[in-house]
């Protein structure tokens, strides 16, 4: 019941772990364990982004990754920082992230965990002091333990997801996730070095006014998200575009809203990548109430077929979604 479950805003993200913990008597804890290695990363990485301006850290790397854009430093660091806590808590076998080709073998044979991350997201705004994000999402792994994951247990769709959430270092940091009981949102104190319940049973608005997507490329839409982007300008709806998805998707799931990355002649599959971008933000709104597809399909359905899979992405409030897929239809 849904009362047992409520816990007061100023909950440390620890106890809240450990109650919700309580809730599952079956549960061992490996899986609280898991959420409490990436907080921990997030605090370190934080501290990094807070003063990145101050240490040589920000500005490009000096090399492409496997989706062939530029790394920046941070991304590289954030990578490498998640990855280490994952790796010393124990409980994850294998790991996806965007900086890294082929799957990251932990070498935990134990670890009934699989981790799909983008370590940092919105690296373009790094350099300028503008929100940018980790976004996660855990699997149960299908293979027994005892040995390495398989590419199987890292293919498995986003109905599978046991937990997904996000960080967002943002005006405040918070990490926002979900274990398929709602959605809770933790803003981080820096000077007690902790996330506190902030945003308890997220919900996002059923409507919205704001519409978000890079219309920077607006040559390359085709016909049908031109004509839903020209109906969210006749409603006189808010463009909003941050560039990084993490931010977008924060406001818009707070104030309503969608947010799109159509297919676009440069990107016919679109850009954003299934495994730990869409299928994870898809997880949150809808325990939040709204809806993600990629204009047909519900995202969490598309099967993966490779690790860097990247798909369209329509992702928000119920009704701005639906309309979006109304015009879509018609692609389809
Ligand atoms: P990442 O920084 O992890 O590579 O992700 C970049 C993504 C996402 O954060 C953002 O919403 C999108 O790229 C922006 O793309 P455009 O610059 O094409 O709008
Ligand atoms: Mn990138
Ligand atoms: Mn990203
Ligand atoms: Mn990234």
């Amino acid at each position: 019941d849904h009362n047992k479950l409520a816990l007061p805003v100023g909950t440390t993200l620890d106890r809240f772990i450990m109650r919700k913990q309580e809730d599952f008597p079956y549960a061992t804890g490996e899986l609280s364990q898991l959420l409490r290695d990436i907080a921990l990363a997030a605090k370190i990485v934080n501290r990094e982004i807070n003063r990145s301006g101050l240490i040589d850290i920000a500005g490009a790397y000096g090399n492409r990754n496997v989706q062939g854009e530029d790394v920046q430093k941070l991304d590289v660091i954030a990578n490498i920082r998640f990855i280490r806590a994952l790796r010393n808590g124990g409980e994850v076998c294998t790991i996806i992230s965007e900086e890294e080709q082929e799957m990251i073998q932990t070498g935990n044979h134990q670890g009934k965990y699989v981790v799909a991350i983008d370590p940092l997201d919105g690296s373009s705004n790094i350099d300028v002091n503008v929100s940018i994000g980790t976004i996660f999402s855990i699997y149960r792994r299908v293979s027994p333990t005892g040995s390495e994951g398989t590419e199987q247990d890292c293919l498995q769709p986003g109905t599978h997801q046991v937990a997904a959430g996000y960080v967002i270092y943002g005006s405040s940091t918070m990490l926002v996730y979900t274990t398929g009981n709602g959605v809770n949102g933790f803003t981080y104190e820096p000077s007690l070095g902790e996330f506190f319940l902030s945003h308890p049973n997220i919900t996002i608005p059923k409507t919205g006014s704001i519409y978000s997507i890079n219309e920077g490329i607006s040559e390359s839409f085709t016909p049908a998200t031109a004509a839903f982007v020209k109906h969210c300008k006749d409603q006189n709806y808010s463009a909003r575009y941050i560039g990084s998805l993490v931010a977008d998707f924060h406001r818009n799931l707070l104030k309503g809203g969608i947010y799109m990355y159509p297919a676009t002649k440069k990107s016919p599959e679109g850009k954003l990548r299934l495994m730990y971008e869409c299928n994870t933000l898809a997880f949150i709104v809808e325990q939040a109430g709204g809806k993600s597809s990629n204009g047909q399909i519900r995202t969490m359905e598309i099967e993966p077929k490779g690790l860097h899979d990247r798909c369209p992405f329509f992702i928000g409030s119920t009704e701005l979604v639906e309309k979006a897929e109304e015009f879509m239809a018609s692609e389809f």
